[in-house]
C-alpha cells in the first residue's frame, strides 16, 4: 500500500509539474508578435514597422549574435518567447531547422511568391533576400579576361597579388563548404592551399578593408560580398565611396556550376501559439513591394522575381547563381573550418 501512494504521489508531482510547465507557456495573441534576428538592418525594420501599421500586429524586435539567439531558442524549446527567427547564412537557417527549433510554413501566398530553391526544401526557413560572393578586382591593374574561377584564383598567376578576409570569416567557409560539395574535399584542400601561396599579404579585415587595400594598391584581387560594395558607393564616406569606385566586380564560374551565392531567411519557431500571424510577416515580407524596398535599402537580391533589384545590382547584370541545396552549407561547415586552417588561411 505505502509502496502504490508514493507511486501515485510521484505521478501527481510529475503531473503538477507538467502543469506549471504548460502555464508558463505564452498564450496565443495574435496581436503580438517576437522576433530573433541577428540582423541589425535599418531597411528590415522599416519593412516591419509598415507591417505593423497595415495589420495592427506589434513586432517586438530582439537582436543579437547568432549563438546567443539560439540559445535563447533552445532554452525556451517547450515554451518559446519568439515567434519568428531571422538570420543569415543558408547554412546556419539549416542549423537551427536541424536542432528542432523551427517548423514548417505552408502559407501558399509565401510559398508562390518565393522560389523553391530560395528556401528550406520542408519550409522551415524562407529565403528574404540573397547575395553573390563574387570576385572583385583593381580596374587599371587587372583585365577582367584574366578573371574566370574561384578554382583559377589558386593558379601561381595571382602570386603575390590576392588579398583576403580570414579563413575563419563565415562567408569564406561557406564559399569553401559549397566547393567541397561541388569539385570535392581533396581539390577544395588543393585550393586553399593555392590561394593562400597567391596572398600579398597576411589574410585581415572585413569585406569592406578588402576593397580599401586593393584601392590603395595593398593587393590586386579579392572575394567580397556584392552588397557591401553598394554600400560603400552610398556610404557618406568619401574614402569609402572612392575605393569602391576604383575596383570592378567579376562574377565567376558562369561556364561552370556558377557564383556562390547565400541567403538571409527567416522561420517561424517551433509550437509557437502566433503561428498563423508569423506566417502573415512572412508573406508580407516576401510580398513584391517589401521585397523591392529590401533590396534598395540592403543592396541585396531579392528572393520574390517579381521585385525590383537595386540599381546598383541592376548595373552589375545577371549572372547564373550555383545550384546548390544551402543544407549542404551545414553538412560541410566544420570539414570547411579545418581545411581554411589548414591550408594557411588564417
Ligand atoms: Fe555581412
Amino acid at each position: 500500500m505505502a509502496a502504490r501512494f508514493f507511486l501515485c504521489l510521484g505521478t501527481l508531482l510529475a503531473l503538477s509539474a507538467g502543469f506549471m510547465a504548460a502555464s508558463a507557456a505564452r498564450k496565443a495573441d495574435a496581436g503580438k508578435l517576437t522576433l530573433y534576428t541577428t540582423r541589425e538592418s535599418k531597411a528590415d525594420f522599416e519593412q516591419i514597422k509598415k507591417f505593423s501599421e497595415e495589420t495592427g500586429i506589434r513586432v517586438d524586435i530582439v537582436s543579437g549574435k547568432f549563438p546567443e539567439l539560439v540559445q535563447r531558442l533552445e532554452a525556451e524549446k517547450n515554451a518559446p518567447k519568439a515567434d519568428l527567427f531571422m538570420t543569415a547564412d543558408g547554412g546556419l537557417l539549416d542549423l537551427v531547422k536541424q536542432k528542432g527549433l523551427l517548423q514548417p510554413v505552408t502559407d501558399k501566398t509565401i510559398l508562390d511568391q518565393t522560389p523553391s530553391a530560395l528556401r528550406d526544401a520542408d519550409g522551415h526557413w524562407i529565403g528574404l533576400t540573397t547575395r553573390a560572393r563574387v570576385i572583385v578586382y583593381a580596374k587599371d591593374r587587372v583585365n577582367p579576361d584574366q578573371l574566370s574561377t574561384y578554382e583559377n584564383l589558386a593558379d601561381p598567376k595571382w602570386k603575390g597579388r590576392l588579398v583576403m578576409r580570414p579563413g575563419s570569416a563565415l562567408y569564406n567557409v561557406s564559399l569553401l563548404a559549397s566547393l567541397i560539395e561541388l569539385d570535392g574535399e581533396d581539390a577544395a584542400a588543393q585550393w586553399v592551399q593555392g590561394v593562400s601561396a597567391n596572398f600579398a599579404r597576411a589574410p585581415e579585415g572585413n569585406d569592406r578593408r578588402q576593397a580599401k587595400d586593393i584601392a590603395a594598391g595593398k593587393g590586386d584581387v579579392t572575394l567580397m560580398n556584392t552588397y557591401y560594395l553598394g554600400r560603400m558607393l552610398n556610404s557618406a564616406d568619401k574614402a569609402e565611396q572612392e575605393a569602391a569606385r576604383k575596383v570592378g566586380v567579376f562574377f565567376p564560374n558562369q561556364d561552370a556550376a556558377g557564383t556562390h551565392i547565400n541567403i538571409c531567411g527567416i522561420g517561424v519557431v517551433n509550437k509557437t501559439p502566433n503561428r498563423q500571424a508569423a506566417e502573415q510577416l512572412i508573406a508580407y515580407l516576401t510580398d513584391a513591394p517589401a521585397q523591392s524596398a529590401l533590396s534598395a535599402g540592403n543592396y541585396e537580391y531579392p528572393v520574390n522575381p517579381k521585385a525590383e533589384k537595386a540599381a546598383f545590382l541592376e548595373a552589375l547584370g545577371s549572372f547564373k547563381a550555383q545550384a546548390i541545396d544551402f543544407s549542404v552549407l551545414n553538412a560541410h561547415r566544420e570539414k570547411a573550418k579545418i581545411l581554411l586552417s589548414q591550408g594557411g588561411w588564417t
